[in-house]
C-alpha cells in the first residue's frame, strides 16, 4: 500500500461523528443555476435566462433525458433569487408569484417524478445576498418545515447579512430543524466561507458534525484564474481541509464552470480533474440545453466520476509541487487503487514530465494505469519503470492506477470498478 494512504486511512478512521442523516456517502452530483443564471429575474425580457420555474424544469428534463442522471447528477438545486421580496401572512417564505406561479411544491413533484431531487436557497441573516428574505435565528423552524412539506431534498444556506454569532448558532439550529422535520435534507453551508474558512475562527469538526457539505472560499467566476485560485487555496490549506472530508461531510469548491464561456477545453479536463481527485461535490452551473459535445464528454466522463465518487471518500492531496510549474495530485481508493493528477500551470507548450511511481511513493509492484480522458489501457507499469507524460498547458493527464496482480483475480478483482470502461 502507499505510505501515505496508511495515515489518510488511520486519520480517517479517528474521524469524530458525522452528521447522521445518512445522505451524501459520496459527493452530491447535479446542477445549481447560480453561476451561469445569477439572479437574472428579467423574464420578460430575457425569458431563455431568467430564474424561474421553467428554468429549473428545462434543467430537470436535461438531467432526466441526456445521460445525466443515471451518471449520478440527481440534484436540480434553485439558488437565489427564487423567493418573493416579502414572507406570507403566516411569516413563511413564499416564491415569487410571476415567475414560480406553480408552486415550490409542485416543482418538486415535477423533478421527483423523474427521478431527481430539488434543492433550495436560504441564507442565515436578514437577508439574502440579492436582497431577498434571509432567515433570521427565530424562524430557522418555520423556514425548514416549509422547506421539509414543500418536498425539498437539500438546503444550500448562504451567510450573508449576518455576523459571527448569529452563524454560531444559526447554523446548527437549521441542522436541527431540518432533522426535525423527518425529511432527509441535505445541508450545505456557506459558514466557513464568511469566517476565513481557517480555524480558529472556523471548527471542522462542528461543521462535519452539522452539515453535509460546506463552502470554505470565495464563489466560482468563469474564468481559468478563479479556478486556479480556488485550486491553490484548496492545496495550500490542504493539511487543514484535507482530513476533514469525508462520506456525508464534503469540502465545496464551488461548482463546475464547464461548458460555460470561460475555460478551454483543457482547461475544462483540469477543472473536472481536480474536483474529482478533491472528492468535490460536482454542481454544474452550465446551460445544459446548449451544452457542447466537448464539455459534455468531460462531464459525462464515466472514470473521472467513478474517481470522484469512490465509496472510501478519501479527498486527494497534492504531492508535488514541481519548479517546473507541474503538480502532481495524488487521491487513495477503494480496492488498493488510486488517482493521479499531473497538472501543469505552464503557458507555453506541452510539458514532457518524467518520474516513475516509485518517485510518487507507490510500493514496489506492478500497476495497470488507465489514462481517464484518453479512455486508454497503458503499458503496464513497475514502481521503477521511468516514465514520461505530456500535459498541455494549463491541461492535465489523470490516471486510475491499480495493482496488476489483483488484475487476473476473479471475484476481488481491484480494476473491477473499471470494468465498464475498459471492457471485457
Ligand atoms: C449580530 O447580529 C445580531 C442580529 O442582527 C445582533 O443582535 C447582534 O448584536 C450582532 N452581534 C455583533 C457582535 O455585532
Ligand atoms: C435525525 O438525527 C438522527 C440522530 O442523529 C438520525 O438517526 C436521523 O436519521 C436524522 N433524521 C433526519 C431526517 O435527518
Ligand atoms: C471544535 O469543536 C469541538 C466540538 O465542539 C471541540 O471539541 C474542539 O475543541 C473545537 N476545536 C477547536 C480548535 O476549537
Ligand atoms: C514519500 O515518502 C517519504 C517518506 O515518508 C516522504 O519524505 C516524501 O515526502 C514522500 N514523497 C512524496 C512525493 O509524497
Amino acid at each position: 500500500m502507499h505510505q501515505a494512504a496508511a495515515v489518510f486511512l488511520l486519520a480517517f478512521s479517528a474521524a469524530t461523528q458525522a452528521l447522521d442523516n445518512g445522505l451524501m456517502r459520496t459527493p452530491p452530483m447535479g446542477w445549481l443555476a447560480w453561476e451561469r443564471f445569477r439572479c437574472d429575474i428579467d423574464c420578460d425580457n430575457d425569458p431563455q435566462n431568467c430564474i424561474n420555474e421553467v428554468l429549473f424544469r428545462d434543467m430537470a428534463d436535461r438531467l432526466a433525458e441526456d445521460g445525466w442522471r443515471e451518471l449520478g447528477y440527481v440534484y436540480v438545486n434553485i439558488d437565489d433569487c427564487w423567493s418573493s421580496k416579502t414572507r406570507d401572512a403566516k411569516g413563511r417564505l413564499q416564491p415569487d408569484p410571476k415567475r414560480f406561479p406553480g408552486g415550490i411544491a409542485k416543482l418538486a413533484r415535477y423533478v421527483h417524478d423523474r427521478g431527481l431531487k430539488l434543492g433550495i436557497y436560504g441564507d442565515m441573516g436578514t437577508y439574502t445576498c440579492a436582497g431577498y428574505p434571509g432567515t433570521t435565528l427565530d424562524t430557522i423552524e418555520t423556514d425548514a418545515q416549509t422547506f421539509a412539506e414543500w418536498g425539498i431534498d437539500m438546503l444550500k444556506l448562504d451567510g450573508c447579512f449576518s455576523n459571527s454569532s448569529v452563524q454560531e448558532q444559526g447554523y446548527p439550529l437549521m441542522s436541527k430543524a431540518l432533522n426535525a422535520t423527518d425529511r432527509p435534507i441535505g445541508y450545505s453551508c456557506s459558514w466557513p466561507c464568511y469566517q476565513g474558512g481557517l480555524p480558529p475562527k472556523v471548527n471542522y469538526t462542528i461543521l462535519g458534525e452539522i452539515c453535509n457539505l460546506w463552502r470554505n472560499y470565495g464563489d466560482i467566476e468563469d474564468s481559468w484564474d478563479s479556478v486556479l485560485s480556488i485550486v491553490d487555496w484548496f492545496t495550500d490549506h490542504q493539511d487543514i481541509i484535507q482530513p476533514a472530508a469525508g462520506p456525508g461531510h464534503w469540502n465545496d469548491p464551488d461548482m463546475l464552470i464547464i461548458g460555460d464561456y470561460g475555460l478551454s477545453m483543457d482547461q475544462s479536463r483540469s477543472q473536472m480533474a481536480l474536483w474529482a481527485i478533491m472528492a468535490a461535490p460536482l454542481f454544474m452551473s452550465s446551460d445544459l440545453r446548449t451544452i457542447n459535445s466537448g464539455a459534455r464528454a468531460i462531464l459525462q466522463n464515466k472514470a473521472a466520476i467513478a474517481i470522484n465518487q469512490d465509496p472510501l471518500g478519501i479527498q486527494g492531496r497534492r504531492l508535488i509541487k514541481e519548479k517546473s510549474g507541474i503538480d502532481v495530485f495524488w487521491r487513495p481508493l477503494s480496492n488498493q487503487a488510486s488517482a493521479l493528477v499531473f497538472f501543469s500551470r505552464r503557458t507555453d507548450m506541452p510539458y514532457r514530465y518524467h518520474t516513475s511511481l516509485k518517485a510518487l511513493n507507490y510500493t514496489k509492484g506492478t500497476y495497470m494505469v488507465y489514462d481517464v480522458f484518453s479512455q486508454k489501457v497503458q503499458p503496464m507499469l513497475k514502481d521503477t519503470t521511468d516514465f514520461v507524460v505530456s500535459i498541455n498547458p494549463t491541461g492535465v493527464v489523470m490516471w486510475y492506477v491499480f495493482p496488476a496482480a489483483g488484475w487476473q483475480v476473479v471475484g476481488s478483482n481491484p480494476g473491477s470498478a473499471m470494468r465498464p470502461l475498459l471492457g471485457p
